[in-house]
């Protein structure tokens, strides 16, 4: 028998690395071990009560089941141009109109309608390293080329540090950026852009014709600071969002975008062939989501993640071997990004040895950087991640086996050294 072939394309993607680390703390945990999940981005809360009853009713009617527009329900595209004018300053009805509004199989639907619409093989897109891994797998595996920007020491990337990668492309000559993709809040970092830094970003991107994606799944997830939307400073930005993270709903791979108006066509014949539609059931239950008694239910969730935010920065606050400035701001979202320094690593004594070790001897999952840093650097094996998704028991207990760790782990960096 021959085995059929497998795409280059394919082969050449990576696997997303916290879900290997996830594999390994399921199997200690079936092996009965009191496994802390610290590693993965995902609400322990499940979907709002009214959201999961709606469904449930859903469920009931007859052929409410069937496909939708290819661009989601009228009512619920309704909802979410509503949600921006309610939500953001200066927002205009034409802007948020539901013609630009698509419904999408989460935010990773919503990816790979964009990077096919908007670019071409042997392209490039600019991401920020740190930053969410599956935008420069998806590239690659559509063929798009990565320009691996790296974030400031305020762990973000500005106008500022993509215009010196511009420059630099220009002065040698190397090929143009034709997008940018960015989270705020981001993951892995947490930190958010302000909306003066967000503005000039976009001013950026559309002076140079420069495609901006602007992720914004962590909006509502914030902890004081203003949080913008591109939409306030772009009509060529593409907004994408998601139901996963404030919404609770991450299984129920739902998201929406909102682009412009030269790709509602594009879109529109990509989604139809790519997804149909997403899923109904989801779409019906969604329209749930702004009503007052579940925005009350999703705020208790944010008030737990503050919890566990300030019980992990006040825990790491009492390892004098951690700089504060080594710790990425945590403004939104559920992650806590750090990094170890390099006089707090060894050869073989990094991040992601580290984690390894945190997670066969004390049990506690956290993720290393290898997933958010460019590959061709060394800062995946010097930064790591804590998530706080998990609620504040698991914060705390997290934290307080990593400090009984900490000291006998930086005994072994030092006798590496
Ligand atoms: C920054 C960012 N964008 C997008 C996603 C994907 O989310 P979904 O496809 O569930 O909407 C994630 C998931 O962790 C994320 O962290």
């Amino acid at each position: 028998m021959v085995v059929p072939k497998v795409s280059k394309r394919a082969t050449s993607v990576p696997s997303f690395k916290v879900m290997d680390v996830l594999q390994r703390a399921n199997e200690l945990q079936s092996e009965g071990k009191d496994v802390i999940h610290c590693e993965v981005g995902q609400p322990e809360s499940g979907a709002p009560k009214t959201v999961a009853a709606a469904a449930g009713e859903s469920l009931s009617v007859r052929n409410v089941m069937g496909y939708t527009d290819a661009f989601g329900l009228i009512p619920l595209r309704e909802k979410i141009s509503q949600h921006y004018i309610n939500k953001y300053k200066d927002i205009q009805a034409d802007s948020v109109d539901t013609k630009k509004i698509v419904v999408t199989t989460g935010s990773s639907g919503a990816f790979l309608l964009v990077f096919t619409a908007c670019f071409d093989v042997g392209d490039t897109v600019a991401v920020a390293s740190s930053g969410y891994p599956c935008y420069r797998n998806i590239s690659g595996a559509l063929g798009v080329e990565i320009a691996n920007v790296k974030i400031n020491s305020e762990f973000k990337l500005t106008a500022k540090e993509l215009k010196t990668e511009i420059e630099y492309r220009r002065e040698n000559n190397i090929k143009k950026i034709n997008g940018l993709i960015l989270s705020s809040p981001s993951n892995p970092t947490g930190a958010m852009l302000t909306p003066e830094e967000l503005k000039g970003l976009c001013e950026l991107c559309d002076e140079e014709g420069i495609q901006f994606l602007s992720d914004e799944i962590y909006h509502g997830i914030s902890y004081g600071k203003e949080e913008a939307t591109a939409l306030q400073y772009s009509s060529n930005a593409i907004i994408i969002n998601s139901f996963s993270k404030y919404y609770s709903m991450s299984g129920w791979r739902l998201g929406w975008m909102i682009i412009p108006d030269h790709l509602v066509e594009p879109i529109n014949s990509l989604q139809q062939n790519m997804f149909i539609n997403a899923p109904t059931i989801s779409q019906t239950a969604a329209l749930k989501c702004w009503d007052s008694e579940t925005i009350e239910e999703l705020e208790t969730h944010v008030e737990k993640y503050r919890k566990s935010r300030s019980i992990i920065l006040e825990e790491l606050s009492h390892i004098p071997d951690i700089k504060s400035e080594n710790i990425a701001p945590a403004d939104g979202g559920f992650y806590i990004y750090i990094d170890l320094g390099q006089e707090n690593i060894a050869p073989g004594f990094g991040s992601v040895a580290m984690c390894k070790a945190l997670l066969e001897e004390e049990y506690v999952a956290i993720t290393p950087g290898i997933d958010f840093e460019d590959p061709a650097g060394d800062l995946g094996d010097r930064r790591f991640r804590i998530s706080y998704a998990g609620g504040v028991e698991t914060a705390k207990e997290g934290l307080k086996r990593f400090r009984r760790f900490w000291p006998t782990w930086i005994e072994r960096v030092k006798n590496a050294k």
